[in-house]
């Protein structure tokens, strides 16, 4: 194992160049980890980078776009080459290409597209990366999914957002969360653990700045689930306050 040249934790962030996973990759950077920051564009990744250790954070990019395989495969061996293992995985890159939509109204098209990024995505990354999380003395997975994808809040008729019928979005993130149950129970019996976290509303490109949240508070899921202790759960969905219904 190449151990990191300070003994730091190693965190990779899909989707890492603006919005919440960016926020993510900066609250991990000040807990001390070094960063790896996955973007699709090699040029605003770089930025990104730059940006952060101007503010102190070990951080670099990596290319990433979680649809292509070789990609992804490339940016396995470039982890592996530079540290040799990974301790925390998050993946945060998301699409939401049905809004406005009726659920009859959605291609197919549209629907195979965000299941894409959203849900075949992620499961191509974590199988990828589980070799060097495996090197990991206490690997963390988490998945960033979305309330909208709580079944028990699609049919609460008093839920905040249940007018949100997002054929596609709502029902690849409900995937996703059942992609996090999977992936726990298999790794049940290693150090790794394997969560899903809702960022709440939050505004960023994603809902044209509308969130009602801020990046760090829509970060502060996924970074408690990243830096879980050992005695922490998996195979959980979680926001800032805490455990959430699937
Ligand atoms: N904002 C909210 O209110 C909210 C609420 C619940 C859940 N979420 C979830 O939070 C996550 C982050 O969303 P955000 O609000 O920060 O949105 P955002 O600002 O639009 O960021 C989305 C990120 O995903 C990246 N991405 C999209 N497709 C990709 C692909 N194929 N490969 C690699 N990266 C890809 C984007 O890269 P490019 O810049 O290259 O497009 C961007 O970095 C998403 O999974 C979203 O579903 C957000």
């Amino acid at each position: 194992m190449v151990a990191h040249p300070n003994g730091k934790k190693i965190a990779f962030i899909t989707g890492a160049n603006k919005g919440i996973g960016f926020e993510v990759a900066r609250q991990l950077g000040r807990r001390g980890m070094a960063v790896i920051l996955g973007t699709r564009d090699p040029q605003q990744g770089a930025d990104a980078a730059t940006t952060l250790r101007g503010e102190g954070i070990d951080a670099r990019p990596v290319r990433l776009d979680v649809t292509d395989r070789h990609i992804i495969r490339a940016a396995v061996r470039e982890v592996e080459r530079a540290f040799g293992r990974l301790d925390v995985l998050v993946n945060n890159a998301g699409v939401a290409l049905d809004r406005g939509l009726q659920p009859s109204e959605v291609p197919l098209d549209v629907l195979r597209r965000t299941y894409e990024t959203n849900v075949f995505g992620p499961v191509a990354v974590i199988q990828a990366f589980l070799p060097l999380l495996k090197q990991s003395e206490a690997g963390r997975i988490v998945n960033v999914s979305s309330e909208l994808a709580s079944l028990a809040q699609n049919t609460n008729p008093d839920f905040e957002f249940r007018h949100i019928k997002l054929l596609a979005y709502n029902s690849s993130k409900t995937a996703l969360n059942a992609v996090t149950i999977q992936f726990a129970h298999e790794l049940k019996d290693t150090p790794i653990k394997v969560n899903t976290a809702d960022p709440g509303y939050t505004a960023t490109d994603f809902n044209n700045h509308r969130g009602t949240q801020t990046v760090e508070q829509g970060a502060q899921a996924a970074v408690r689930l990243a830096t879980l202790p050992a005695s922490g759960p998996s195979g959980g969905c979680f926001n800032a306050d805490g455990p959430l219904p699937w």
